[in-house]
């Protein structure tokens, strides 16, 4: 009897991830261990195959003849699929038709809402409000699960320094440790601290990893970065993301010190199991298994057995999984043992998510009917739209409008309900949502007179109109030539008393494969913004894109600008709320606005170089451009309200503090103005000298204060000395002792206040992260 127990547990030793493999629930151990038992290979592969099917294409290639492989056993899930009807069917073929029963996954990128479409993810960021973002992630579950859907291919959480990249809409921005913050509170929404209840979805954070650094910022460019930047910089939101529990990890399509991710064995091995304990599995990004023969890795049969060994479970379409495995487990290049633990921790999501109970998971029409698009998350998602917008100027106290006198409305983004559910609008309908025209109208009451005219289409060069057409903005194009539209929008800027122009990106300039050279206004836009500006009216300028755009003419001659990034289905009343000052804006930008794009890449916490540049633009020899500032037009964490905030000094519990102390740092934020506002104090914390160089600050801290005119509030933030860690030569997760600088204030740049204190005495032993 002994001996047979000692030989169980030396298998389970021997072959991790085998048949008997252990986890924390017995029930279900026993559970896969019975079904995996009357498994074949053929069966244990079909679970690693991952196709798409339904509503929407989002790569190269189309899933063929799925319905049969779903019968044969040789579909682990699908995606692209949901509503009751659709995925009752595939999933009643799944259980009642193929031979073993087991229930198919039915994956989606519902990214910012299902179908209440919220801000696009980079605006809600900008809210810097994690549990606002969790409520809305929140919501997005319910409504996704009532429609079928069990896992979103969310949160994206790629740190991007680059706007010429599309991408940098679908995440938080260029800071890893407010990115942190905002992958936990998805993870959180989506997961609800498990995933039994039906109205879950299980995450799967992307794109693993560095996807958000590609060179040029040219989607699916190449990366090349160093360990030190990506632990420091660009791995903790992924790493936030995994310890907030998220089931699953999709690898990226770029290369990392030159293996393609998903045949990187020290990313998703060494770093992502050994190092972070990730248990859940990891998918591919669409077809990325094969494009490594592209990446110059070899043939398919190649690429899957790299894939494989590097530690990737599931293939999403590529299906090289589905045609090599088989062939490479005969011939014993890849151990049987690897396919176990690959279909183990699939049926464990499974398990995880009830489809084994119920495969359904209760979604009915019925429910669908009841939990989507509801007055009440509607609500939410006006909320969430006003509180994304960043006011990034504000003269003279041009906004708010009052709610009498004529307003001109120009511009093709004005009148438009398309574009303003942004590049990944999931099973967003566009005719669901507000267009600004239509809020304004709702807001003004009768007092008001919008005099509305289009000004320019959102592009006029064909071959670009032709392209967004076709994978972007559904928004009808008017065929009078661009001078006429021009001329009409100037007549009724001469009869208005202020002009509101709706301008930017149509919704497929940004997003993926949507990189760009240029970040102005489209050339046309500029153009009749130029014309409008000319006719001596006050203009306000709100802003729809999915990245920073260089302004600076803008920011020069519009009184007052607003970025509304694309708002969801609520955004053309949350734009109303907060120009007629009903919601007074508070969001702050996390991705920092150039002045040029040949200042990119810029970002808030760059290092300081051995010759910074100087106040004074005689000298020479300084690290800086000759025809343009170092600093960029808007700073990270910049944003503008209604009201002011004035920020008394910097006080500090302690000046010297050792070992394991807490140090408080407060400081007193008034509220000057006349109106009630919300401001979003910042904690940015520097160390001079260290034993590698450090960035000039790094965010570490930030609270949100809701003030009446007039009111003071202190503010405190604690600091202990895990705030005071970086990434140290030998990558070591320590702090050092040394001099400290702490500063406050309502952005990472102008009027800090600061104060330095010493912080002695090295800890304990260096820990290892
Ligand atoms: C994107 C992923 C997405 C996947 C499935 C890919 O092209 O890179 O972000 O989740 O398609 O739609």
């Amino acid at each position: 009897m002994k001996r047979i127990r000692l030989t169980v547990v030396l298998i389970a030793l021997w072959l991790p991830g085998c048949l008997f493999a252990q986890s924390a629930d017995p029930k279900m151990d026993g559970f896969i261990n019975g079904l995996m038992g009357r498994m074949t290979l053929e069966e244990k592969i079909g679970q690693l195959n991952l196709l798409s099917v339904g509503f929407d294409v989002t790569g190269p290639l189309l899933s063929q003849g799925v319905e049969a492989k779903v019968r044969q056993g040789r579909v682990g899930g699908v995606f692209n699929t949901y509503t009751p009807v659709a995925v009752r069917k595939l999933q009643r073929m799944a259980v009642q038709e193929s031979r073993l029963g087991i229930p198919l996954l039915f994956g989606y990128d519902v990214i910012h809402g299902h179908k209440t479409i919220f801000p696009v993810p980079l605006g809600l960021a900008c809210t810097w409000n994690p549990d606002l973002i969790e409520r809305c992630a929140r919501i997005a579950a319910t409504e996704a699960s009532a429609d079928g859907l069990n896992w979103t291919f969310s949160p994206m959480v790629d740190i991007a320094r680059d706007p010429r990249w599309g991408r940098i809409v679908e995440g938080a921005g260029e800071d890893p440790y407010l990115g942190a913050q905002i992958a936990r509170a998805m993870v959180r929404g989506y997961q609800d601290g498990g995933l039994s209840r039906s109205n879950t979805l299980m995450a799967c954070v992307k794109h693993f990893a560095l996807y958000g650094a590609a060179e040029a910022g040219r989607d699916y460019n190449t990366v090349d970065m160093s360990r030190r930047q990506m632990y420091e910089y660009y791995l903790p939101p992924y790493r936030a993301a995994v310890e907030a529990g998220a089931g699953s990890v999709m690898t990226s399509f770029n290369e990392v010190d030159a293996v393609p991710s998903t045949a990187n064995h020290w990313l998703l091995t060494d770093l992502l199991r050994d190092q972070w304990g990730f248990s859940g599995f990891i998918v591919t990004d669409y077809t990325a298994i094969t494009e490594m023969s592209q990446h110059g890795l070899g043939d398919f049969r190649t690429d899957a057995e790299l894939a494989m060994k590097a530690g990737v479970d599931m293939d999403m379409v590529s299906e090289a999984y589905l045609t090599h495995l088989p062939e490479l487990v005969a011939h014993g290049d890849i151990p049987m043992s690897l396919i176990n633990q690959a279909c183990r921790r699939i049926l464990e999501a499974k398990y995880r998510l009830g489809l084994f109970t119920d495969p359904y998971r209760g979604c009915t029409e019925e429910r669908a009917r009841a939990k989507i698009l509801t007055p009440e998350n509607r609500r939410a998602a006006r909320t969430a739209a006003a509180k994304s917008f960043v006011l990034l100027k504000n003269d003279r106290q041009l906004l708010p409008l009052k709610k009498t006198g004529n307003i001109a409305l120009i511009g093709p983004l004005a009148d438009n309900q398309a574009d303003l559910l942004g590049s990944w609008h999931a099973a967003g309908d566009w005719r669901s949502a507000v267009g600004v025209r239509t809020g304004l109208s709702n807001a003004a009451g009768s007092a008001v007179n919008v005099l509305y005219a289009k000004g320019a289409n959102l592009v006029d060069d064909p071959a670009l109109r032709k392209f967004l057409e076709q994978f972007g903005s559904p928004a009808p194009v008017d065929p009078r030539p661009p001078a006429e539209l021009v001329a009409e929008a100037v007549a009724a800027a001469g009869r208005a008393d202020v002009v509101v122009a709706v301008l930017g990106e149509s919704a497929g300039l940004s997003g993926e494969a949507a990189s760009r050279s240029e970040l102005g206004l489209p050339d046309n836009q500029e153009q009749l913004l130029r014309a409008l500006v000319a006719t001596g009216k006050p203009v306000v300028l709100v802003l729809m894109n999915g990245r920073p755009l260089t302004l600076g003419w803008e920011a020069e001659h519009c009184g007052a600008m607003l970025e509304t990034w694309f708002g969801g289905i609520e955004g053309g009343n949350a734009v109303a709320d907060v120009l007629f000052g009903d919601y007074n804006p508070s969001g702050k930008l996390t991705t920092t606005f150039p002045r040029s794009v040949g200042q990119i890449p810029i970002y808030y916490n760059h290092k300081n170089t051995g010759r910074p540049a100087a106040g004074d633009p005689a000298i020479k020899y300084v690290s800086r451009y000759l025809d343009i500032p170092n600093d960029p037009l808007y700073p990270f964490g910049y944003g503008l309200s209604y009201t002011t905030f004035a920020y008394g000094e910097v006080k500090l519990s302690r000046t010297e503090l050792s070992g394991a102390e807490t140090l408080l740092a407060s400081v007193n934020v008034t509220n000057a103005g006349t109106r009630a506002g919300e401001e979003t104090v910042q904690l940015y914390l520097s160390q001079p000298a260290a034993s590698v160089t450090r960035s000039v600050e790094d965010l570490r801290g930030f609270q949100k204060v809701f003030l009446q005119p007039g009111e003071t509030r202190e503010v405190t933030f604690r600091l202990t000395p895990n705030d005071l860690k970086f990434y140290n030569a030998r990558l070591e997760y320590d702090w050092e002792p040394g001099t400290f600088v702490v500063r406050l204030g309502g952005d990472s740049a102008g009027g800090l206040k600061s104060a330095a204190l010493t912080w002695n005495q090295a800890p304990a032993p260096a820990q290892r992260r």
